[in-house]
Formats: structure tokens, sequence, C-alpha cells
């Protein structure tokens, strides 16, 4: 895979403290980001907690003396230590960052810190004596020399029932320092995505209203990997059955109104707007108030034509903002899709035949052509709806192709 586009991958250093068990919860709340986390224990930590603990979180197995093998055919500290994109060791012990200042290398974490290129982030966790210790001090002084950072300890109470500097950040705090450095280094950090999903809903009266089969899950599977390159991601979503994913700014919206509103009021700051909402082309001219009732003829419901949404982006984008819009067809598929890349003023144009096996509403797989403004092709055959949110990722944004 492209190694731009891969999930983050890290390694996650646990040492000798109390805070140790914190570093499960840590490690459960990165894999649900998608971060792909390889944990390592020092002896010490595994007193506290267990490797099996970890493996189970990761999925990964949780070497700790620099003799453990666990990737055949590989070294593993070196292995892991060149396939990183950071280490993050939480918490680090008093002893861990001396090692680390002296540059120790006598077990598996050790070692693959000693080896590696990648950002280093420590979370420090320990008495504050040994804090204010003056040669920790000088080791973190070191380490920061050396370009490690560092998730500050806050005040509070300390294992040892005394109350002092010294005590980890919060898991929350860390995660989010991860995130950030993880960010920093991702194919779409600094852009913003926006993104129109789902079906809308056009009422008829309270308790009736027209709609389609959009499941939404493209545009989910969209908003999911742009946030996971780096992006800041908006998703406005009509009504699905999905939960909002995280990280991502969702907005549920009910009506193509509604949607209108909403893409309206998000669309300036937008680097890259992909519409893959299935939009009601119309909707009821009045809503009753009341239910309708049964009266012996069948009603006549008037219908007036919703904007068209994508159109109206067309229309007033900039030079600088990527469009990107779909096409769902039953027939003449390109033929119709070119019409509507020239006639809403597209760059992109994803062109779905809705009635091939494994393509269209509510299905898990996709298959499409994607068609540029220049009129290039590329087709996009059947895979699932994540892993054609990559490739029309990066075929729209200025991820450079595989490597
Ligand atoms: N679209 C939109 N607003 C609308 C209708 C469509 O933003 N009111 C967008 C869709 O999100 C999609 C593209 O326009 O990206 C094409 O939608 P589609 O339903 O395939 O085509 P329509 O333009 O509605 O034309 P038709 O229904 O005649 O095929």
């Amino acid at each position: 895979m492209n190694d731009l586009i891969r999930p983050k991958r890290i390694v996650l250093g646990i040492t000798a403290s109390i805070a140790a068990y914190k570093a499960a919860d840590l490690a459960s709340k990165l894999v649900k980001s998608g971060v792909d986390v390889y944990p390592v224990l020092t002896a010490e930590a595994a007193r506290f907690v267990g490797p099996a603990t970890f493996t189970a979180l990761t999925g990964h197995p949780c070497p700790i003396d620099t003799f453990d093998e666990p990737f055949p055919g590989e070294i593993a500290h070196i292995w892991l230590a060149r396939n990183c994109d950071l280490i993050a060791i939480v918490p680090a012990s008093m002893n861990c960052i001396a090692r680390l200042a002296h540059g120790l290398a006598d077990d598996m974490l050790t070692a693959t810190v000693m080896a590696t290129a990648a950002p280093i982030l420590l979370a420090p966790a320990m008495n504050t004596g040994m804090w204010n210790n003056p040669a920790t001090q000088a080791n973190l002084e070191t380490l920061s020399k050396y370009g490690y950072q560092f998730i500050e300890p806050v005040t509070g109470m300390l294992a040892c029932r005394t109350e002092g500097v010294g005590k980890m950040a919060d898991v929350v705090t860390i995660e989010a320092a991860i995130q950030s450095v993880l960010r920093g280094s991702q194919p779409l950090s600094g852009k913003h995505v926006l993104i129109t999903t789902g079906p809308t809903r056009e009422p008829i009266d309270p308790v009736r209203y027209l709609t389609n089969r959009s499941s939404g899950k493209m545009g989910y599977a969209l908003a999911e990997t742009a946030r996971r390159l780096g992006a800041a991601v908006t998703l406005i979503s009509g009504p699905t059955a999905l939960p909002a994913p995280i990280g991502v700014q969702t907005i549920p919206v009910e009506t193509a109104r509604e949607m209108m509103n909403a893409v309206q009021a998000h669309v300036q700051t937008a680097n890259i707007i992909i519409a893959a909402a299935a939009v009601a082309d119309y909707r009821p001219e009045t809503i009753s108030p009341q239910k309708i009732k049964k009266n012996g003829s069948a009603p006549t419901i008037a219908l007036v034509e919703n904007e068209d949404i994508l159109a109206w982006i067309g229309k007033s984008k900039r030079p600088d903002q990527t469009l990107v819009g779909f096409a769902a067809e039953s027939e003449n598929l390109l033929a119709n899709a070119n019409k509507k890349l020239q006639g809403k003023n597209l760059d992109w144009i994803v062109a779905n035949d809705i009635t091939a096996a494994g393509a269209g509403f509510d299905a898990d797989t996709n298959i499409a052509t994607l068609i540029s403004r220049d009129g290039a092709q590329t087709p996009l055959p059947k895979m699932s709806k994540r892993e054609m949110a990559e490739r029309i990722l990066v075929a729209v944004s200025p991820i450079p192709p595989a490597l």
C-alpha cells in the first residue's frame, strides 16, 4: 500500500509506574481511532500490567526482551524502529528517562528508541522527589536537546499518597498529543474536506416523507478516510443508520434545504468538496400540518424541484477549491456522468452504475469510474467503499501516487 496513506503506526512503550494501567486505555482509544499500535513493555512494567492485555487490545505481540523476536524474518527492534511513525512512551519512568538520556539499549524498548528516526514522545510519571531530582531534570534537558517531545506531568495525588507534581497527564491529553504529531506528518494535514452524504427526507405530512435508498456509506467512508489522512472533515449527513465518525464534525440534516444551508455555512474554508449525497430532486410543494387521512380517493401531491446543491457550489467555487460530484446512473453511465461534470462545473465525477451487482445504494462495495475535468477515466473495479474512498481522495488531492 502507498506508504503515505496506510494507517499511522506507533510503538507504544510502557515503563514501570502505577500509571502503566492507563496505557491500556490509551492503546484502546488509539486503536479505535484507526492507529496501528505496536506495544512494547519493559520487564519492570510487566509487574504492573501484562503483555496479554496489550496484545488483546492492539492485535500485535508485546515484546519485552531485546531478543524476543515476534516478527518472522525481521529483527524486531530494527523493524519497529524503521516502520513506525512515532514512539510514545506512556508512562515514562525516571529510570527510563535516565537510560534514554545515556544512550542505553538494553531491552526491546530502549533498543527500538535508539534505532529510530521517528519522533519520540514521553509522558513522564513519577514521585515528586524523583521528578525534581537534578539528575532527572538534567536528563530531561538532554533528551529535549536530542529532539524528544514531552507531555508534562501534572500536579495531583500520587501513588505514594502525597500531593505534588509527577502525576502523568490524563489519557485524553496524551492521545490528543499523539494524534497531533501523527496529523502533522499526514498527507492531508492542514486541509479541510467538506462532504455531503446520505439521502434527504422531504416531508409530506407529520408522518410521511419522500426519500431514496441511499445508506450514506460511501460518504462516511470518505469522511473517515479523509480524517485518517489528517484532514479536518465536515460531514453533512442526511438521515442514516451510521454512527458519527470519531474526530469528524458531523452535521445532521433532514431536507435538501437544510443540507444546502449547512453547505453554505461551511464551504468557504473547504479545500476539497465531495458531494456524495443522494439529494431528493423534488419536495412536496406544501407540507400538510396534519396527517393526511384516507378519504376514498388517492391524494395528489404536487412537487417542486429542490435546488441543486452541487451545481450551486460549482457556480460559486473559487479556483483553489476542488469539487467532486457523484453520478448515480442506471443507463448511459459515462455520457450522463460527463454531462453532470460539465454542467455542474466539477473537477471530478465518480460515475456509479447503480444496476451493477456490488455497486450503488446500501452495498458495502462499489464499482465506479472516476472521470477528471479533462476527460481522463480511471476505472475503479469492485472494491470496499473504504478502499474506494482512499482511491478517490488520493486522485483528487495532492497526495503523491503509490511509492
Ligand atoms: N446533487 C446535489 N443536489 C441536488 C441533486 C444532486 O448536490 N439537488 C448532487 C449529488 O450529491 C451528486 C450529483 O449532484 O453528487 C449528481 O446527483 P444525481 O442524483 O446522480 O443527479 P442529478 O443531478 O440529480 O440528475 P438526475 O437525477 O437527473 O440523474
